[in-house]
């Protein structure tokens, strides 16, 4: 196999380009991109393009996922793919998910200038809203593609105006019969996403290139704890019954469970918080905040949630305010397929890059393509680890490690 001949240049002017429409009030590389608003759609149309001018194929399904697709001498056999997501959280870097869809399209153009023919096509998947912003929950367009979601649990998704799901995408132009985005079990033979690390590990090692073996078990909770609002000035202390002082002991609470837990993986994010009536002047009546848990070891991230809910139950007892929770979504982890791990070391081998194997403690579209696939991740790294933030940055040169990768994995599944 011939090396891939990337064009880096033309990759990172499409990386900023696409960073450039975004509708964060902040310049990029700053980037706000949520799913079927104006911007999302605008970024779409900028991606279609760049496919047409790459002689792929493109299909659209139901919700917005798009596979733009180069067909192997095999049309008929189960396709290698990659693929990540565009959206982008608010105030987020441009890299995030971004590197996985424009990096997956170079490295189908890398092999595509060699005269590679693959036996198997090869399909980079844009996945419609890896991030929870706008409907609560992670990776509604993967995870429906993998059964893990049905229509039904689609429907139930809203958003801040209460509007739900359906009526979103179709507003957004994305109609059809929500059934079809289930792929069969055999559609990929294999599939592997790139992704920047988001963690601090590769940088720390100074290594090119990480290949990851398992992806954590992501949770995700909300509490909404009702207390007595009143005057700020009127209600003497020892009377009160403020929702947000009781909030304050039960987040507090959660960091300990965490750091206490013997689990060296475990992470409790809480991420947002609602106080209401929110006004300087009012005791707080009602607070809603949310959970983000995760751990490598599913069943210990479960046992820190059971938990977290009882210490909450106990806080909310002795400060006379009540209670109630919802599980938003409570995944197990993915492991990746072996014969994935061993073609992304091969690639890693024969391109002179080092490597570790290593876990991935975010969660990706990749989480729920394992139920339906053989699944692969390659990370690169990205300066101090840092990510969801603007001043999220990997080198040109990290990220060609990362796409060279990616290309000659690709290259040998396909085969
Ligand atoms: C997805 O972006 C995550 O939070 O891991
Ligand atoms: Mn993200
Ligand atoms: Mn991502
Ligand atoms: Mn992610």
């Amino acid at each position: 196999m011939n090396k891939p001949q990337l064009d880096i240049d033309q990759l990172m002017s499409e990386l900023h380009e696409l960073a450039a429409i975004s509708e964060c009030p902040e310049p990029p590389p700053t980037v706000t991109r949520v799913v079927f608003t104006e911007t999302d759609l605008k970024a779409r149309k900028y991606l279609n393009s760049l496919y047409e001018a790459a002689g792929l194929s493109v299909r659209v399904d139901a919700i917005g996922n798009t596979f733009a697709r180069w067909e192997g001498s095999e049309r008929d056999a189960p396709a290698v793919g990659t693929g990540s997501h565009c959206d982008a959280i608010p105030h987020a870097g441009m890299y995030d998910g971004t590197v996985g869809v424009l990096g997956g399209l170079e490295a189908i153009r890398s092999l595509q200038r060699t005269g590679f023919q693959p036996r198997r096509s090869l399909e980079v998947v844009m996945f419609t809203s890896e991030e929870p912003t706008r409907f609560g929950v992670g990776c509604s367009g993967s995870r429906t593609m993998s059964g893990a979601y049905s229509p039904d649990d689609l429907l139930q998704l809203t958003d801040d105006s209460g509007d739900n799901y359906d009526k979103v995408r179709t507003a957004a132009g994305f109609k059809g019969d929500l059934s079809s985005v289930k792929l069969p079990e055999d559609n990929y033979s294999a599939f592997v996403e790139l992704h920047i690390e988001q963690g601090p590990e590769l940088e720390a090692k100074q290594l090119d290139i990480g290949v990851v073996t398992a992806i954590a078990a992501p949770a995700t909770a909300e509490f909404i704890i009702t207390g007595e609002g009143g005057h700020a000035g009127g209600v003497l202390m020892p009377v009160r019954h403020d929702a947000m002082c009781a909030a304050a002991e039960m987040i507090q609470a959660i960091e300990s469970l965490a750091i206490e837990n013997s689990s060296p993986d475990i992470v409790a994010t809480v991420g947002c918080v609602d106080i209401h009536p929110g006004a300087i002047n009012s005791i707080p009546s009602r607070v809603t905040f949310t959970l983000d848990l995760r751990d490598i070891d599913g069943p210990n991230r479960d046992a820190v949630l059971t938990a977290i809910e009882s210490q909450i139950s106990k806080i909310a007892q002795h400060r006379g305010v009540t209670f109630s929770s919802r599980i938003l979504n409570a995944d197990p982890p993915a492991t990746s397929d072996e014969r994935i791990v061993a073609a992304a070391s091969n690639a890693v081998k024969s391109l002179g890059h080092s490597s570790q194997k290593m876990i991935s403690r975010a969660y990706h579209d990749s989480l729920f393509m394992a139920r339906i696939a053989p699944m692969g991740m390659i990370f690169i790294p990205c300066r101090g680890g840092v990510s969801h933030r603007g001043d999220e940055f990997s080198t040109p040169e990290q990220i060609a490690a990362g796409v060279e990768t990616l290309a000659l994995t690709m290259a040998e599944l396909a085969q």
